[in-house]
Order: structure tokens, then C-alpha cells, then sequence
């Protein structure tokens, strides 16, 4: 049952809030108190005061089956009674032993290791520092790396050295380490960045190269095509480059396949993957790798192990919730929505693509961007507060990126639900 406090009661919780609380990507001053939650089914996000707001960005993209989905919920309260945790170095458990056959059965060929952390950046991190170590266990000076402009990777120091050098990273700047950027390969300067990206790789010592597949989701859901993305691994891996796919917002359906990698021929090396894998309940950090990679660390030298590891690395909760996702995942039910959300959103672009008020709108697999021809592209523009309260207002969660506003649901969202968001969007189209 949720709780209800009385409008005195939840004003002194909010208080308490704001006086502990320090909330993500949120200033310490100014701005509205945030909404207090007291439960969540579906797509519906209940508030204290009997609010139901549709959770359209399905919670920062972590909610695949909708909330408090029973199955995993389940999975979940079954495993707390029987093994909470256990250190997983010297020790291992069946939920971890299941999740690896699961993922590596899901993964394009030739993956063979599971690494376990426990969210999108340290995902990342064990990526770069696997890439990293590879090169340092065969002595060989193969240091430079090379990213995407415009990137988002995460918030930890190696996360933030390979994306974008900015508002996110500006106070950190003199501390992250030096990286090779190439622009976003699209059909205007493909010819310019295959160029580019040849010439980096010719200048040599080149290790590693890091991109998010298909779509820089905190960018604003710049999408690029998958032809491009597969010339651009098939000529580091042609070079001895090693290749990581950073999937942690893309991986598991998002983007029409289980991974977004799954559209290339040419596969990458690493694949760096959280969000979604719990389907939204507990974080789950997942680095997989392939044999190239882990020959490197195959030895009787100590001192080449991959000295990396988290206090709560494959919590067995985490792992059984993962465990009961990727059930739900695979059920050609699942496997239905994603397409039928993939149907409705190109329909829905189709019918407002053209409109003078938007720059761009555009589709991939689950996801529906839409750019606001209002001042620059940018996280920091303007027009996202406006969007933000237009649609909290209609009782629909849409947190733009700046003038970009996507849609993102859980799996489960059906049609009705899918008509009032488009009509809330057409709404604000015509206010424009
Ligand atoms: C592509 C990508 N990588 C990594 C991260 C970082 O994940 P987390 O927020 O779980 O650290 C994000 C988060 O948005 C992401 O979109």
C-alpha cells in the first residue's frame, strides 16, 4: 500500500530532503523540490499526493520490464533468504554462474569472460583498464586512445577522460588523461573522419579505441549509422587497435537488437554493459571480453592479473534480478513490444517530421528523439526547463537534454499509453 502523508507531513520530508540530500546533476541552490515517490508499477511513477506519472525515460534508462515488475521482484526476495553476499574473489555463486552463461549466450560470438562491477562507469573503467593492461602485459607501448567527440562514458576519472570536454568535466580538466577525439561520423563528413581517423591510427602507439554504438545518448541522441561505425572498428582492428563498445545505455533491446553491436560485421574486442540488466531494480556493472583480450592475462605472472575489483562485485541479489530481466528479455512477448514501440515511434516521426519547430526527429529501435529548433543543440539550453514542467504538467516524466526531447519507455508501455505521450508531444509542438 503506498503511504500517503498529509500535505504538512510531506513538506517537513521534503525539508528533510533538502537539508541531507544531495541529489545528482542537480544544483545545490534554486530549482523545485523534488517529487516525493512512495511506489511504482508499470510505467507509473505514484507520488505522495496521488499523482501518477508516466515514467517516459524509463527512470535515467535503467527500466526495461516496468516497476516493480513481479517476476523480478520475486527472483529477488528469493535470493535475499538464501545468499545475500559473498566475497567473489576465491568464491563464486549459481545467480553469477547463470548471468555468464545467460550474457555470453546473448553476446556476439567469441565473447568468453564475464567481469563483474556495479554500474556504467566502473563498467567503463574495467574496460579501458583491461584495453590498458593488455598492451602492458605483452610490453608493448600502445597508449593512445582514441574517443568520440561528444562522448558520455560515465563520471568516474577514466569515464569522464574519454568523453566530452566540457560543462560535465570542466572542473576536472587538468586531471584527465589525454585522448584522441574524432567527430561523430555522419554522412556529411564521413569521408573527413575516416580520414581522421585513419591518420591517428597511422601516427601509431595507438591501443585503444572507446565509442558508444549507434547513438551518444547524453549527447542528445546523436544517432550515426552502423556502416560507418563498422568501417571504423574494422580499420582498428586491421591496425591491432583493440575495440570497446561502450553498451551500457544501449545494450538490451534499446536499440531494436539485444546489442546495439549486433548491426555490425565487425565486432568489438570489449563490451561494457549495466542499465537495463536488472531491469531497472539493483545497479549490475558487466565488462565481457573476448579470447584476444584474455589470453593477454592468461599466465602463471602475478603480476599480471587484472588487480581490479568492487566490495559488492556480482552481489548474488543483483545477479538473480539480472537473471529473471534476461528471462523477460528473450520472451518473444518482450521481443513484440520492442518492435511494436519501434513501429509506433516511426510512425509518430513520420507525422511530425517536417514541422518548422523541430530541427531533427529520429528513430532508433525503442527510442524516439526529437530536436527543438530553438537556439544551439546543447544540454544547457533554455527551452529544456520549459519542456521539463510542460510535460510534468500532463503527468509525464521527459527529462530533454537541453532542446532535445526523447522518449524512452519500459518495454511494457501499450498503446494507449504510447497515444498520450505523442499527443502531449503535439500539444507542445503546437505551442511552439
Ligand atoms: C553510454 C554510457 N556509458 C556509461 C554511463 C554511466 O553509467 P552510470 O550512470 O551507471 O555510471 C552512461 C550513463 O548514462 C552511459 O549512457
Amino acid at each position: 500500500m503506498p503511504v500517503y502523508f498529509s500535505r504538512i507531513g510531506m513538506s517537513d520530508r521534503i525539508n528533510v530532503d533538502r537539508e541531507n540530500i544531495w541529489h545528482p546533476f542537480t544544483p545545490l541552490e534554486g530549482g523545485d523540490p523534488p517529487l516525493l515517490i512512495t511506489s511504482a508499477k508499470g510505467i507509473y511513477l505514484h507520488t505522495n499526493d496521488g499523482r501518477k506519472i508516466i515514467d517516459a525515460v524509463s527512470s535515467w534508462w535503467v527500466n526495461l520490464h516496468g516497476h516493480s515488475n513481479p517476476t523480478i521482484a520475486e527472483a529477488i526476495a528469493k535470493q535475499t533468504s538464501s545468499l545475500e553476499h559473498v566475497i567473489f574473489a576465491g568464491f563464486t555463486h549459481e545467480p553469477a554462474i547463470r548471468l555468464s552463461e545467460k550474457l555470453l549466450a546473448m553476446l556476439p560470438s567469441g565473447f568468453s569472460k564475464i567481469f563483474f562491477s556495479d554500474n556504467g562507469s566502473t563498467a567503463v573503467e574495467v574496460g579501458l583498464k583491461m584495453a590498458i593492461q593488455y598492451w602492458y602485459n605483452q610490453g608493448k607501448d600502445k597508449r593512445k586512445i582514441i574517443a568520440l567527440n561528444g562522448a558520455y562514458h560515465g563520471d568516474t576519472f577514466g569515464s569522464m577522460s574519454i568523453g566530452e570536454r566540457g560543462l560535465f568535466t570542466n572542473p576536472f580538466f587538468p586531471y584527465l588523461f589525454d585522448v584522441e577525439f574524432i567527430d561523430l561520423p555522419i554522412q556529411e563528413n564521413e569521408e573527413q573522419v575516416l580520414n581522421q581517423f585513419k591518420s591517428i591510427l597511422s601516427s601509431g602507439n595507438v591501443g585503444c579505441f572507446i565509442f558508444e554504438p549507434l547513438i551518444q545518448a547524453a549527447a542528445g541522441m546523436r544517432m550515426y549509422s552502423a556502416a560507418l561505425l563498422d568501417k571504423l572498428i574494422q580499420y582498428a582492428k586491421e591496425n591491432d587497435v583493440v575495440c570497446i563498445a561502450d553498451e551500457v545505455f544501449t545494450g538490451f533491446g534499446r536499440t531494436g537488437k539485444t546489442f546495439a553491436s549486433d548491426y555490425m560485421e565487425n565486432k568489438p574486442n570489449i563490451i561494457t554493459l549495466s542499465k537495463g540488466i536488472t531491469g531497472g531494480f539493483l545497479p549490475l556493472g558487466v565488462t565481457s571480453c573476448d579470447n584476444k583480450i584474455v589470453n593477454a592475462f592468461k599466465t602463471q605472472d602475478f603480476t599480471k592479473t587484472f588487480f581490479h575489483g568492487h566490495s559488492y562485485t556480482a552481489n548474488p541479489i543483483s545477479c538473480a534480478a539480472a537473471n529473471a530481466s534476461m528471462d523477460l528479455l528473450t520472451h518473444p512477448s518482450c521481443q513484440r513490444q520492442i518492435e511494436k514501440i519501434n513501429e509506433r515511434h516511426e510512425i509518430f516521426k513520420n507525422q511530425i517530421q517536417g514541422s518548422n519547430v523541430i530541427k531533427d526527429v529520429r528513430v532508433l529501435g525503442t527510442i524516439l528523439a526529437i530536436e527543438i529548433a530553438s537556439g544551439e543543440t546543447s544540454y544547457i539550453n533554455d527551452i529544456r526547463k520549459s519542456i521539463y514542467s510542460f510535460f510534468m504538467d500532463q503527468n509525464i516524466l521527459l527529462r530533454p537534454l537541453g532542446n532535445v526531447i526523447y522518449v524512452l519507455p519500459p518495454y511494457v508501455i501499450n498503446d494507449d499509453e504510447l497515444d498520450q505521450i505523442y499527443a502531449a508531444i503535439n500539444k507542445f509542438l503546437a505551442r511552439l
